[in-house]
C-alpha cells in the first residue's frame, strides 16, 4: 500500500468515526414537536395539518388539527368568522400563539391569528366526526389514514418494525433483500402468482421460464446466511390464496429471519420470542396513546394481554403433546371439534384458537410437526416410535392462530435431495438451494412472521385487511 493511500485510509476512519452532522431542521414542525419541545406560554408557532372537526360558537370556534403525527392533534381557538372558513377535511396552515389550556383534555392549544387554506374540502369529505364502521373506512382505503384508527394503526406498525429492527441490530443479524421475482415456490403449495410482461404472447418469452412473485423470501435468505451468518429481510410477499378469511392477505409484509450455527430447535425459539417481546414492548413505549385508543375503542383487554405477554414466558409443547391436549378436552367434552384430532392430521384453526386461547391463555409454540405435513426444506428428526417429524414450530397467539412460522432447515445433502423428490421437485431449479448443502453446509434455522398479524395482536383489531394501508385480497385490488 502506497503511502498515500495509507493516509487516506487513516482519514478516513477518523472521519467516519468523529464527523457529526447538524440535524436537518424542515420548514415546518410536526404537531407532535410542537407539543412536546418545552415552548413560552405565548411563543409563536405555525401549525400544518388537516381539519378534522370544526365547533363554531357565538364568542369564540374551535377545530381540531391533526398532521397524523399524534392521535389527538391540536386544539386552535379561532374567532367565528375565521372558523367560517374552515371545514373538515381541509388542509389548512394556521400561525399564532401558543398557549395553555383551560380545558382538560389537552395541555396547549394555539390561539389563531392567521388562516391559509391549502387545500379547500367540500361537504361530500367521507369522514366526519363520528364513528365509522370497518368495511365502510376500508372502502376509503386512500383516506382511512385520515381518522383516528387508520393513522394510529399506521404509527403502530412503524413502531412495530422499529422494534424488529432494533432487536435484530442488536444481535448482529444483517439486514438483506430477497427478491420479490423468484422462479422458486418456497412452501410448494402452488399459491403463486405468475408474473409475465402484458406484450409478450408466451408466458415464458421474457424470463425464458415461468416466473412468479415470491410467497417467502427463506430460500434466498438461506444462502445469504450461509455467508454472513445472521440475517433477516423484511418486505411484502405474495400468495393467491383464495381464504377470505379475517387472517389471509393476496399481498402482505413478512419478516423472515435466518441464522446459522445453531443446533438447537430451542435457540430459535428463543430468538422469535425475543424478537416479539422486544418489537412489543418498544410499541408500548413509544405508542402509549395509540395503544390507551385502542384499548378504549377495540379490545378492553388489551394492554393487560400486551403487558403478560411480555412479562411471561411463552408456552412450549410439541405437535404430539398439543394432539393430547385436544383429545382429552374432547374427552371429556369440554370442547366438540369439528375436525378429528388424531396424531398425523393438521392443526385447524379451531384447534388452534382452543390451544392459544383456552388451554394456554397466552402465546404457545407448537413444535414438530408430522414430516408430510410441512415443507421439504424442514431438517427431519430422528423417528421416534414408527413417527416422522420435522424440527419446526408454528407460534399460536390467542384470538389470531398462527403468528410465526419456522423450523430447522434441512442442511444434509444427500437428506434434502431426497426429499425433494419424493416432493417430485424440479432438481434443475433449485440446484443452487442444493449447493448450499454441498459448499460448505452449515446447521441453521430460521422463521417468517406474518408482519399484518403481528398488528393484529398489538392493537386487537380483529381482520388483517385494517391493518395494511392498502388490502389485496380474492376479487379486490383498488388503488
Ligand atoms: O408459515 P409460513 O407460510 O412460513 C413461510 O413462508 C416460511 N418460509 C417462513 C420462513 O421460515 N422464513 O408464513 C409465515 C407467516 C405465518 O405464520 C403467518 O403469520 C403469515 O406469514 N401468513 C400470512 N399473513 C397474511 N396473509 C396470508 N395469506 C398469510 N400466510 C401466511
Amino acid at each position: 500500500m502506497t503511502a498515500f493511500n495509507r493516509s487516506c485510509i487513516s482519514r478516513f476512519r477518523q472521519f467516519a468515526q468523529y464527523s457529526t452532522f447538524k440535524k436537518l431542521s424542515l420548514p415546518s414542525q410536526t404537531i407532535k414537536s410542537i407539543l412536546s419541545s418545552p415552548k413560552e406560554n405565548d411563543a409563536r408557532v405555525s401549525v400544518c395539518g388537516w381539519v378534522r372537526s370544526v365547533r363554531k360558537q357565538k364568542q369564540v370556534s374551535f377545530a381540531t388539527i391533526n398532521d397524523g403525527s399524534t392521535l389527538k392533534g391540536i386544539q386552535a381557538i379561532l374567532n367565528p368568522e375565521d372558523a367560517e372558513k374552515l371545514t373538515t377535511g381541509a388542509c389548512v396552515e394556521l400561525k399564532g400563539s401558543l398557549v395553555t389550556s383551560l380545558g382538560a383534555e389537552q395541555n396547549k392549544e394555539l390561539q389563531v391569528d392567521q388562516i391559509d387554506i391549502l387545500g379547500a374540502c367540500d361537504g361530500t369529505y367521507p369522514l366526519q366526526k363520528k364513528r365509522h364502521s370497518m368495511e365502510f373506512l376500508r372502502s376509503i382505503g386512500h383516506l382511512r389514514m385520515r381518522g383516528n384508527t387508520g393513522s394510529a394503526v399506521l404509527r403502530v406498525r412503524h413502531a412495530a418494525s422499529e422494534g424488529l429492527r432494533d432487536f435484530f441490530r442488536d444481535n448482529e443479524f444483517t439486514l438483506t433483500n430477497t427478491p420479490i421475482l423468484t422462479a422458486n415456490d418456497c412452501e410448494g403449495g402452488g399459491e403463486v402468482f405468475e408474473v409475465s410482461p402484458i406484450n409478450c404472447k408466451d408466458r415464458t418469452e421474457f424470463f425464458k421460464k415461468p416466473v412468479y412473485l415470491t410467497v417467502s423470501g427463506q430460500l434466498h435468505a438461506e444462502a445469504m446466511a450461509l455467508a454472513l451468518s445472521r440475517v433477516y429481510t423484511f418486505g411484502p410477499v405474495f400468495r393467491a390464496e383464495e381464504s377470505m378469511t379475517s387472517r389471509h392477505l393476496a399481498e402482505f409484509w413478512m419478516l423472515e429471519a435466518e441464522l446459522s450455527f445453531i443446533n438447537q430447535l430451542s435457540t430459535l425459539l428463543d430468538v422469535a420470542e425475543a424478537s416479539l417481546k422486544e418489537s412489543t414492548h418498544y410499541v408500548m413505549r413509544t405508542c402509549q396513546e395509540d395503544l390507551e385508543f385502542f384499548n378504549k375503542w377495540v379490545d378492553k383487554s388489551l394492554m393487560e394481554r400486551l403487558m403478560t405477554s411480555v412479562e411471561k414466558p411463552f408456552v412450549r409443547m410439541t405437535y404430539s403433546e398439543a394432539i393430547d391436549v385436544l383429545q382429552r378436552a374432547q374427552d371429556k367434552k369440554e370442547k366438540r371439534f369439528e375436525f378429528p384430532t388424531v396424531w398425523g392430521s393438521s392443526l385447524q384453526t379451531e384447534h388452534e384458537r382452543y390451544l392459544a386461547s383456552e388451554y394456554c391463555q397466552r402465546p404457545v409454540f407448537v413444535t414438530d410437526y408430522p414430516a408430510h405435513l410441512k415443507p421439504f426444506y424442514m431438517r427431519a428428526n430422528e423417528t421416534k416410535d414408527g413417527k416422522d417429524t420435522v424440527s419446526c414450530f408454528d407460534l399460536l397467539v390467542p384470538g389470531i392462530g398462527e403468528l410465526i412460522g419456522g423450523s430447522m432447515r434441512e442442511e444434509r445433502y444427500d437428506i434434502l435431495k431426497q426429499k425433494m423428490m419424493d416432493a417430485k421437485m424440479d432438481l434443475d431449479d433449485y440446484q443452487w438451494y442444493l449447493d448450499l448443502r454441498k459448499y460448505g453446509s452449515a446447521p441453521h434455522g430460521g422463521y417468517g412472521l406474518g408482519f399484518e398479524r403481528l398488528l393484529l395482536w398489538l392493537t386487537g383489531l380483529e381482520n388483517v385487511r385494517e391493518v395494511i394501508p392498502m388490502p389485496r385480497w380474492a376479487g379486490h385490488c383498488k388503488y
